[in-house]
């Protein structure tokens, strides 16, 4: 299926080498599982462009890869201003991420641009705390937290535009 047709999901951090790669990883396994990766199409991006080209790092590696997921093919890209023509959800794990994404948000933009945990079951955390600077409970709290959040999204995409 054609880009058009398909919906597209991009998920947002500052260095995209620990939570929008795991956000990735996560969500696009789901949609493979669900056989749904014809329909949906996953990204990542982050908005410094400090770690551009860089693998995951290795504590999200092994976070991830702790509860099955794969994240090793995933390459760190800095988001741009056409990603808004791309992406019909641009899904942010901060609210400073969240800042920085509306203020390069075009105003013909039409899709969704708001937090990711938006759409988790959640309501002790409304962002995804960047684990940068902590210790591996703090990678392994992004993996709960986008786990949730990711599988909640997929509900919703399934019943709002009706893929099945
Ligand atoms: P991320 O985590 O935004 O979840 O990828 C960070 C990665 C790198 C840095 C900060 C946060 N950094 O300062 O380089």
């Amino acid at each position: 299926m054609s880009e058009r047709m398909s919906v597209g999901v991009l998920f947002v951090c500052l260095g995209n080498i620990c939570r929008s790669p795991t956000a990735h990883g996560v969500f696009a396994h789901h949609v493979a599982q669900r056989r749904l990766d014809q329909l949906i199409r996953v990204d990542s991006a982050g908005t410094g462009d400090w770690h551009i080209g860089h693998a995951p790092d290795k504590r999200t590696t092994v976070a991830a890869l702790q509860r099955g997921y794969d994240l090793s093919a995933l390459r760190a890209r800095q988001v741009t201003r056409e990603d808004f023509s791309r992406f019909d959800y641009i899904l942010a794990m901060d609210a400073e991420n969240l800042r920085n994404l509306q203020a390069m948000r075009p105003a013909d933009y039409r899709g969704e641009l708001k937090l990711f945990l938006d759409y988790a079951d959640s309501v002790q955390h409304r962002e995804v705390p960047d684990p940068y600077y902590g210790g591996a409970d703090d990678f392994a709290l992004v993996v709960d937290l986008v786990e949730n959040a990711a599988l909640r999204l997929l509900d919703h995409l399934v019943a709002h535009h009706r893929l099945r």
